[in-house]
């Protein structure tokens, strides 16, 4: 059976026109005007709403042993947040452990991921270096569907890798014709700071961001462009949160180098005031990078804007102040890293984009959907209303407000670092591979609906 969408003005990241799209067992089988349903469809009416193709959200942390403990969403129900927001797949990171086999750690995070409500395809971290390391990237690459490798520069002693371990991700993906990732922060001078504060009797929450601050990004993104262009090797930048990361990636690019830049709303629309609340209030919004002070936030918009960044991903890694962010109440140290944001991540860019000049609609469906199924390698299955692509659609009432609130989100987190955020515009209906999981409020979503996306950067 199927849904035939009527009179909705469709939006891709190409373009914009006033139609129809018509769904066949989960597939898009038709895109025109005047289209006619088949006997046992339903119809919905978009007339005065856009049509949007379903958001991918290429970097989220669902049920993440991170820092002590455990992301407070897993695939369930992080999944069913996202559905609520608009975001209809999502790509996690597999992060095993210092020392543990690669496809050992891939088999834990597909067995976590079967739950998943939407479809969601995994990036491979790559954690350390061994003799079997190489071997199990061209696995991944080539049997398992995983053509992107993360490194974190920052965690030193945990997951994160030294410069020698970068260097032979980088060439051994550049051999696979792989897409290598970096979390850029300067790790070792992270690990310097904080201790120098801690020795200072600095604990807050607050010298977590004192702790990393924007040259510490700067310089990691500077060393990782530097070092991809050694070894050849497109890069993919994950959270840009600086005015200097952007000149680095900028610079980089007039210069003719494959680099990616992705940020997040946090970035965009918060700053540091967010780790000065009283009551320790301010651990939720402990990530990393952190929220950075004002200033930072035009150029990334701006570079939205221009391209220079492409994707608007969340990096939803929640976790509770009650109970997980709390113990690091005397010690900034051991505040478990990550907020939520699948949810709100359409309804920010929107309120936030689009309705305050910053992007098109166009350029709004790119960074939230489009482009990143291009980079990854999903693209035209997902992030396109084109014909054979997946039944993934989001009905957006552009006349729906809200408020961002705890006491209604579906993360299952006791914070929210949006709280109060005032939004235009919000899914009305959305369709996950043709079935319609959301609806004016409602959302009916199927535990382990989702499928595993295999992925191919051919
Ligand atoms: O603070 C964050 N970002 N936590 C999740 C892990 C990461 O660095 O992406
Ligand atoms: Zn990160
Ligand atoms: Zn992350």
């Amino acid at each position: 059976m199927g849904i035939l969408i009527k009179n909705g003005t469709i939006v891709t990241a190409l373009d914009t026109t006033v139609g129809d799209v018509l769904t066949q067992d989960g597939a898009i089988v038709a895109v025109g005007t005047d289209l006619d349903a088949n006997s046992g469809d339903t119809t919905i009416d978009a007339s005065g709403q856009y049509v949007f193709p379903g958001g991918l959200d290429p970097h989220v942390h669902m049920e993440l042993p991170f820092m002590g403990t455990i992301s407070a969403d897993d695939f369930e129900t992080g999944t069913a947040a996202g559905v609520a927001g608009g975001t209809t797949s999502i790509i996690d990171f597999v992060i095993p452990a210092r020392d543990q086999n690669l496809m050992e750690g891939l088999a834990e995070w597909h067995a976590k991921a079967k739950k998943s409500v939407a479809d969601y395809a995994f990036h491979m971290a790559v954690t350390w270096w061994g003799d079997e390391s190489a071997e199990w990237m061209r696995r991944c690459v080539q049997e398992e569907g995983i053509p992107s490798f993360k490194t974190f520069m920052a965690y030193r002693g945990a997951i994160g890798v030294d410069d020698h371990e970068l260097i032979q991700v980088m060439r051994t993906a550049k051999s696979l014709g792989a897409l290598t990732t970096v979390h850029a922060e300067h790790g070792d001078m992270v690990v310097h700071l904080q201790d120098k504060l801690f020795a200072e009797g600095k604990t807050g929450p607050e010298y977590h961001a004192r702790s990393r601050p924007a040259p510490v990004e700067a310089e990691a993104t500077s060393r990782a462009i530097m070092l991809a262009r050694m070894t050849h090797e497109p890069l993919y930048v994950v959270h840009v949160t600086t005015a200097q990361s952007v000149a680095a990636i900028a610079e980089a690019r007039s210069r003719g180098q494959n680099v990616m830049g992705e940020t997040c709303p946090q970035y965009l629309l918060l700053d540091d005031s967010v780790y000065y609340k009283p009551d320790f209030e301010g651990a939720a919004a402990v990530m990393s990078p952190p929220i950075r002070p004002k200033g930072h936030q035009e150029p990334l918009w701006a570079a939205l804007r221009s391209g220079t960044l492409e994707v608007v991903a969340t990096d939803h890694c929640p976790f509770n102040l009650k109970g997980q962010k709390d113990m690091g109440i005397d010690d900034f140290r051991k505040i478990p890293n990550g907020a939520a944001g699948i949810e709100h991540r359409l309804a920010l860019m929107y309120t936030y984009g689009v309705l305050e000049g910053r992007l098109n609609l166009n350029q709004f469906v790119d960074v939230t959907s489009t482009r990143a199924a291009k980079i990854f390698g999903l693209y035209p299955r997902k992030g396109s209303i084109t014909v054979g692509a997946d039944a993934d659609l989001v009905i957006w009432d552009p006349e729906a407000s809200g408020t961002i609130s705890v006491k209604t989100h579906h993360h299952k987190v006791d914070r929210n670092i949006f709280e109060g955020f005032a939004t235009k515009g919000a899914p009305s209906t959305v369709v996950v591979n043709g079935q319609v999981q959301y609806q004016d409020g409602d959302l009916r979503v199927t535990r382990g609906a989702g499928r595993y996306l295999k992925r191919s950067l051919g």
